[in-house]
């Protein structure tokens, strides 16, 4: 049987931008970039409607086919040019339609996917030749002023409120034991759960949390990876946030994953549950169909957070968070696309030493 033709289109998710006087174009979710120059342009162009390279030496024949060739071949490599109906095209087409609204400054979270980071095991010198040779930039700003008024000192001896603010710490050192399920329990629905729903005109029943959200659009998600909860079975698991209930998922769950999702840093791996946090872009996109609005999604999860931390605190637990994280790899466990779900932000808890 004859073999169809190779039929190539042109990535949707790419961006350009001038660097050292030279011309990247980058695509973002493959997260590859090539040096392009004024023919490689003139290439990707024609491609922006599915063809096949003979196509392209027949379009280009002023040129050598063995130079047309030669730059299909490089922009092929760079993921620029994609195979027609491949896995990479049909993720291509997903970013370009569910994106549509925040791009093209949307390209900011796929290209701040995945990051090499440094090493936790590394030396310091090591680590501290790769800051700049500039001193740090000064931790306080004070302005010019006429007048300057001292504020009287805060009272909050005994507030149990004020008292939970100032005692917490990022613990990245943990008592071996289990946390219980009720404290769990505590936690997901003091950050996370539905705390009841009011009525608009507009929109219908809209659900509030402890976190304020823009739009009361709640674009984030938790999930659950239990690894030393009294009466939870270690795995990981979708926390519910209407129903106030754990759904089991297929994903694994061990001290070993939670170190690697959080980029091999240790403490993470002693922890006695991770809380996984991701966002449904579609949610916040639906109402805010500006690129800024995706500020608003990252905000959100720095909120949900904060809470997370004073919760576990109050309840004498250990928390922490981190945005070190091995994204593609979290997001393949649980079962997300990266595209329409993609996780931000992961806190962890354990008991306290
Ligand atoms: C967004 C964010 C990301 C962070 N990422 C990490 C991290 O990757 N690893 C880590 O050990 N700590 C991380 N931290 C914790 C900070 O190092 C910590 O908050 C800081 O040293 C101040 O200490 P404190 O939380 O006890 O006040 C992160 C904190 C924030 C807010």
């Amino acid at each position: 049987m004859e073999r169809k033709p190779l039929r190539l289109r042109s990535a949707s998710c790419q961006i350009a931008y001038w660097q050292d006087g030279e011309l990247r174009i980058a695509n973002y979710l493959a997260r590859r970039e090539f040096s392009a120059n004024s023919a490689t342009l003139d290439v990707i162009r024609f491609f922006f409607a599915p063809r096949t390279i003979q196509d392209a030496l027949v379009e280009f024949r002023s040129y050598s086919q063995a130079s047309v060739a030669r730059a299909i071949l490089q922009l092929i490599d760079a993921e620029l040019l994609l195979e027609y109906g491949s896995a990479a095209w049909e993720q291509d087409e997903q970013v370009k339609s569910s994106w549509r609204p925040w791009l093209p400054e949307g390209a900011f979270h796929f290209m701040t996917k995945d990051t090499p980071y440094v090493r936790p095991d590394w030396p310091i010198e090591r680590r501290l030749k790769l800051l700049p040779a500039t001193p740090a930039p000064p931790q306080f700003k004070e302005v010019r002023a006429a007048d300057v008024v001292p504020l009287p000192s805060h009272r909050m001896v005994g507030d149990t409120f004020f008292k939970t603010l100032h005692a917490r710490r990022t613990h990245r050192d943990f008592a071996r034991g289990k946390i219980s399920l009720e404290s769990v329990s505590q936690l997901l629905q003091t950050t996370w759960g539905v705390q009841g729903y009011f009525r608009t005109n507009a929109f219908g029943k809209l659900p509030y949390k402890t976190s304020p959200s823009g739009g009361a659009r709640h674009p984030g998600e938790v999930y659950l990876m239990a690894l030393r909860v009294d009466g939870l079975e270690t795995g990981t698991y979708h926390y519910e946030a209407n129903s106030h209930r754990l759904a089991r998922l297929p994903a694994r769950a061990s001290a070993r994953l939670a170190r690697a999702y959080c980029v091999d840093q240790p403490y993470c791996g002693r922890a006695a549950a991770l809380f996984i946090m991701t966002a449904v872009f579609a949610r916040t996109m639906w109402k805010y169909g500006r690129a800024r609005a995706y500020r608003v999604v990252l905000l959100e999860a720095g909120h949900l957070c904060q809470t997370f931390c004073l919760t576990a605190t109050r309840l004498g637990l250990a928390p922490f968070s981190t945005a070190a994280l091995k994204d593609s790899l979290i997001e393949r466990d649980l079962g997300l696309d990266g595209i329409s779900e993609s996780v931000l932000y992961v806190a962890g808890v354990g008991l306290r030493q």
